[in-house]
């Protein structure tokens, strides 16, 4: 009987030591931070956040293939890019901020928070150039997967 109540002990001690070390050790990969007073949730935010995404590269997108293959811009598309870009673009820069608070990161942004919102202004950018040359417009179409492939990368690697 007491030799098993000491072995049960000494097992739930290690498995403390254990979970202090892990916590001691673990990348700092913050986990989201949900206060009961939380309006909008971590996960919320997030999902705002690519759909701000979403609605920007589809107007980058529409406007450089659209550009790329000879249209020329004209009242209704001026109007649908320009909405889903304005409205994305502002979306997705509020809520990446929200994620940010979520992550109880707004006390100094980390390296790749900064990155981040470089690129997100390269994006915002990037209306200006369709409908200004047929080549520039075939490049852009062909860089916009890539630049959200390093939105991805920044926010899932956390690299510095
Ligand atoms: C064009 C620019 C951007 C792209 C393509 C982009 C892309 C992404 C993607 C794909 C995710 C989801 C990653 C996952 O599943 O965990 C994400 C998460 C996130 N993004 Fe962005 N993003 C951009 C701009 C921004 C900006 C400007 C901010 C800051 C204001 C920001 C802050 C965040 C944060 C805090 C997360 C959550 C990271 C986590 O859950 O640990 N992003 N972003």
């Amino acid at each position: 009987m007491q030799q098993t109540q000491c072995s049960r002990r000494s097992a739930a001690d290690a498995v403390q030591q254990t979970l202090a070390d892990v916590e001691q050790t673990a990348p700092c990969n913050p986990a989201p931070t949900e206060r009961a007073s939380s309006v909008i949730s971590y996960a919320t935010y997030k999902i705002l956040h690519l759909f701000g995404l979403f609605m920007m590269f589809t107007a980058l997108g529409g406007a450089s293939v659209h550009a790329a293959s000879g249209g020329e811009r004209s009242a209704s598309s001026r109007r649908i890019v320009g909405i889903l870009h304005g409205v994305g673009a502002t979306l997705s820069l509020v809520a990446g901020f929200g994620v940010l608070a979520r992550l109880d990161l707004t006390a100094g942004l980390p390296g790749w928070v900064l990155a981040k919102l470089a690129l997100w202004l390269i994006v915002v950018g990037l209306i200006v150039l369709p409908y200004r040359s047929k080549s520039a417009a075939t490049a852009m179409a062909y860089a916009l997967p890539v630049l959200g492939l390093i939105g991805a990368y920044l926010a899932i690697g956390k690299p510095f």
